[in-house]
C-alpha cells in the first residue's frame, strides 16, 4: 500500500507565526501544507488570501494544498497559483461553473481538487474525476476546525476510492476534518490517500509528538468502527 500522506492544516496554527509552523510540520515529516481559505460567505469563517499563500511559499519546501471554501472560486484560482498554491480545491457547492474552473487550474499549472460537503451527491465526483488530481472527501461541515468526525463519511470515502480506482488511478482521495488518532486508522482503510489534519496536529502538544502519533496510529491494526 502507497504510503499515506499527512496534512497539517494550519487553520489550528497560531496566525501570528504560520510560517514557524510551516517549517515545523515540515521538519516533523508532514507530506503537504494544507490551507485553508474562507470568505465568510460560502462559509461562515473568514481566514486567508493569496498574499498568505505567497508568505507561506517562502516558509516551506512542502507543496501547498489550497482549499478554496470560498463562493464563486473561479474569480481567485489566477491569484492563488501565482501566489504558490500547488492543489487548488474547489467545492462543487461554491460553483456552477466546474468543469470550467478544473480546466483553469491545470492551464494555471496547479493539480486540480474537487471538495464535497458531507451530504453532497457524490455523482459530482464520478463525473469530475477525469479532470481532477484530488478529491477532498469533506468529513465535517466546512468552516472550523475542531469539530467532530461524522461517522457517515467512511463510506463515502470507500465509495470515493472505488470511483477513483475505476475512473482515474492517478487522483488522491483526501479527507478533512475530524481527523484524530481514532478516526485516522479507518479512513485510511477505507481507502485514503491524504489526511488533512489541524487540532490534531497544532492543537496541542508539539507539532512533532503529534504527527509521530497519528503515524504510529496508522501502523496499528485498525479496529472496526474507530
Ligand atoms: C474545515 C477545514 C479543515 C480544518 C480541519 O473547514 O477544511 O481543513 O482545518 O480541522 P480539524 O482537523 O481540527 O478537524
Ligand atoms: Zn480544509
Amino acid at each position: 500500500m502507497a504510503k499515506v500522506l499527512i496534512a497539517p492544516s494550519i487553520l489550528s496554527a497560531d496566525f501570528s507565526r504560520l510560517g514557524a509552523a510551516a517549517a515545523a510540520a515540515e521538519a516533523a515529516g508532514a507530506d503537504l501544507i494544507h490551507v485553508d481559505v474562507m470568505d465568510g460567505h460560502f462559509v461562515p469563517n473568514i481566514t486567508f488570501g493569496p498574499a498568505v499563500v505567497g508568505s507561506l511559499k517562502r516558509s516551506t519546501q512542502l507543496s501547498l494544498d489550497v482549499h478554496l471554501m470560498i463562493s464563486r472560486p473561479e474569480r481567485y484560482v489566477a491569484d492563488f497559483v501565482d501566489a504558490g498554491a500547488d492543489f487548488v480545491t474547489v467545492h462543487a457547492e461554491a460553483t456552477p461553473h466546474l468543469h470550467g474552473i478544473l480546466t483553469q487550474v491545470r492551464q494555471a499549472g496547479a493539480k486540480a481538487g474537487l471538495a464535497v460537503n458531507p451530504l453532497t451527491p457524490l455523482d459530482v465526483v464520478e463525473l469530475a474525476l477525469p479532470y481532477l488530481d484530488l478529491v477532498l472527501v469533506m468529513s465535517v461541515n466546512p468552516g472550523f476546525g475542531g469539530q467532530p468526525f461524522i461517522p457517515g463519511s467512511v463510506a463515502r470515502v470507500e465509495a470515493t476510492r472505488r470511483m477513483r480506482d475505476r475512473v482515474n488511478p492517478n487522483c488522491l482521495v483526501e479527507v478533512d476534518g475530524g481527523i484524530t488518532t481514532k478516526t485516522a486508522p479507518g479512513v485510511v482503510a477505507a481507502g485514503a490517500d491524504v489526511l488533512v489534519a489541524g487540532s490534531a496536529v497544532f492543537g496541542h502538544g508539539t507539532v512533532s509528538e503529534n504527527l509521530a502519533a497519528l503515524r504510529a496510529a496508522l501502523s496499528q491494526p485498525n479496529e472496526p468502527g474507530a
